[in-house]
This record gives structure tokens, C-alpha cells and sequence, in this order.
């Protein structure tokens, strides 16, 4: 068998692509891609919910917080190792987000105004995080996989902490009830554009779906993230903005109403509430964290040579 053989032989036996492994350019390129925007969002992601960190409303909601925020900055380092062992550098990912090239998740350039708004992001934003990412635990790329069952288990402890506040505000007084139902109202649709545009708009599912990098389609995940959600914010006592919304019995899920498509675009294409102050913040922190990264190369470089000697 040649090569390319080989390849697809692995992918129809569902075995892992190792990094040693031969592999089509444009499958690389295709992983690079995703591997290195996923670990984008989830440093940028850090950037919303950290802004409420020295807001929280008590010393417990603090702790849980910065154990939270402090999980996506290591969620973002696995995806970047993990993308490293296709070939591209630190540096190069690194630039391409400061420099505005790369992309994030879309969902990171709304504002979060309330602390209803953090309690939304762990319930809706890391649910749909965790619709996809247990998905891909079943991608072909090893350390891709791996790295998502690392991540899928802290992600569950960030749904359940931003439900935790839902609830807590849902079962409140009247103001805390509307402040979480104001959050509702505002990340329900963006949140829906996390799963990416509808598949007979996504230039990568067909082959991210043949090299089994992505095992079900955007709009599959979207829709089984609906039905499970609905039933959650029903126990709140919190109305889901879709008047469209309506149990379909034939097909056993809610149909439900899209997401502003051009509202979508026009965040992707770097035009959102926050994108420029998300990268002003990212570029900000790159310059202060140089003597950082200055000092582990220098105490890197005098291992070696203590090793050497
Ligand atoms: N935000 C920004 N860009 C998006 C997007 C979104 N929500 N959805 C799609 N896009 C981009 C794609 O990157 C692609 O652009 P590109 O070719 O320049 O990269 C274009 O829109 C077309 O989309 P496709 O559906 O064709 O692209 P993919 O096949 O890559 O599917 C995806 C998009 C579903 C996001 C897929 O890339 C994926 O599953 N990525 C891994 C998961 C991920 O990145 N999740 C982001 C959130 S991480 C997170 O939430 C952290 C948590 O801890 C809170």
C-alpha cells in the first residue's frame, strides 16, 4: 500500500493519525486550522469572564471563577502543544492571533455586562463547548483527541458552575431573575453560532466529516444542543428569545429559529461589540508577559548547558 493508502486505511479502521504519521498536506493544514482557532477562543475566552473576577459577588463565586478562567488558559496550552506537533511554532500561532489573522470563537466578542452574563457563559457557552469538544474526542488526530478528553473533564465543572449561578439567580429575587433572563435574551443566539454556519454553508465540513476530523456536522450538534438546553432553562423558569422554538414530534427536537447569519459574518470579519478591545487586551498581556517568557528561555538555555557540562 502507498502512503495515501495507509491513510485512509488507519481512518476507515478508526485509528488514530499519530504525528509521525504520513498525512495529506491539506488534512495538516486543515488541523492547524481548527486546532490553533480552538486554542485562540480558549485564551481569548479567558477574557469576558476574568473581566468579572474582581466583581464576583462573593469570596466562593471569586474562587470558582478563577479556577474556571485558570482552566481555559490551560485548555488553550494543550490545543497549542497539540498543534505544534503539526509542524507550526508557538510564535507563528501566537502572531497570527495579535495580528488579527487568526480566528476565535465568535462568541468571545460580546460584552458580559452583568454577573448573569458569567453564570450564561458556563451554562450556554461551555455546554456548547462541551457538545462539540466530546464530539471531538473522536477525532482522527491523536493528540487532538487526547487533548479533549483532558479538556471535556474540566469543562463539565464549567457548565455546571455557570448553571449553579443561573439557578441561584433564576430562584432569586425578582431583579436577579430578570438580570438572568436579560443574560438569556442576549448570549442565546450568539451561542448558536459557536457550532459555525449552517452545513450547507461550511467550506471545511465535507472534509473535516471524510477525514473524520469532525464525526458529526455543525448543525447536528446544534440541534441536539437545543433540545438539551430547553429543558434546562424551562427548570429556570427562563423563556429561550425564539418564538420559533416548538417540539417537533416527527423528528423527536425543537425546531427552532437561526441566529443572524450576517450578524455572524460581520463578527468573524472582526466587526463585533469586542473584537478590537479582545485584541488590544491579548496584545496588551503578550507585551507584559515578555520578561516571563524571557526568563524561562533564559533559565531553559542555562539547564542545558548545566546538563551539558
Ligand atoms: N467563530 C469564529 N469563526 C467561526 C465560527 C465561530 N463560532 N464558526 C465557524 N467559524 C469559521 C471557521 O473557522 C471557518 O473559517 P476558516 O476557514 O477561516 O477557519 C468558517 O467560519 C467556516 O466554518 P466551517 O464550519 O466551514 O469551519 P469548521 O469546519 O472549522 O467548523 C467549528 C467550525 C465548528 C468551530 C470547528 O472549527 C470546531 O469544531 N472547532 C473546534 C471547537 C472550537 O473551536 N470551539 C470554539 C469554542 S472553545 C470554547 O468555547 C472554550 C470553552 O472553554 C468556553
Amino acid at each position: 500500500m502507498n502512503f495515501e493508502e495507509v491513510f485512509e486505511a488507519k481512518l476507515a479502521k478508526n485509528e488514530f493519525i499519530e504525528p509521525k504519521d504520513w498525512m495529506p498536506d491539506n488534512y495538516r493544514k486543515h488541523l492547524i486550522r481548527q486546532i490553533s482557532q480552538h486554542a485562540h477562543s480558549e485564551v481569548v475566552g479567558m477574557l469576558p469572564e476574568g473581566n468579572w473576577i474582581s466583581r464576583a459577588p462573593s469570596l466562593r463565586a471569586k474562587l470558582v471563577l478563577l479556577a474556571k478562567v485558570q482552566d481555559e488558559g490551560g485548555h488553550g496550552l494543550y490545543l497549542y502543544t497539540a498543534a505544534e506537533t503539526l509542524g507550526i511554532s508557538r510564535d507563528e500561532m501566537i502572531d497570527a492571533l495579535l495580528t488579527g489573522k487568526a480566528k476565535y470563537s465568535s462568541i468571545f466578542n460580546y460584552p458580559t455586562l452583568t454577573w448573569a452574563d458569567v453564570g450564561a457563559i458556563g451554562w450556554l457557552v461551555d455546554g456548547a463547548a462541551i457538545m462539540n469538544q466530546v464530539m471531538l474526542q473522536r477525532t482522527s488526530y491523536g493528540p487532538y483527541s487526547r487533548a479533549m478528553v483532558r479538556i471535556c473533564k474540566e469543562e463539565s465543572f464549567h457548565q455546571r458552575q455557570g448553571y449553579e449561578i443561573m439557578t441561584h439567580l433564576s430562584f432569586g429575587t425578582p431583579e436577579q431573575k430578570e438580570m438572568a433572563q436579560d443574560a438569556m435574551n442576549r448570549w442565546w443566539f450568539p451561542t448558536l453560532m459557536m457550532f459555525g454556519p449552517p452545513d450547507v454553508e461550511s467550506p471545511n465540513s465535507d472534509n473535516a466529516l471524510k477525514w473524520r476530523i469532525k464525526r458529526e456536522s455543525n448543525d447536528q450538534l446544534r440541534q441536539r444542543f437545543v433540545n438539551q438546553t430547553v429543558i434546562q432553562a424551562e427548570y429556570l423558569g427562563l423563556t429561550i428569545p425564539d418564538p420559533k422554538l416548538k417540539w417537533n414530534e416527527s423528528k423527536k427536537g425543537y425546531d427552532y429559529g437561526d441566529p443572524d447569519w450576517s450578524e455572524f459574518k460581520n463578527v468573524i470579519k472582526g466587526n463585533g461589540i469586542c473584537n478590537k478591545q479582545r485584541l488590544a487586551d491579548r496584545n496588551k498581556a503578550h507585551r507584559e508577559g515578555e520578561w516571563v517568557r524571557a526568563a524561562a528561555a533564559a533559565y531553559a538555555d542555562k539547564q542545558k548547558h548545566v546538563q551539558a557540562a
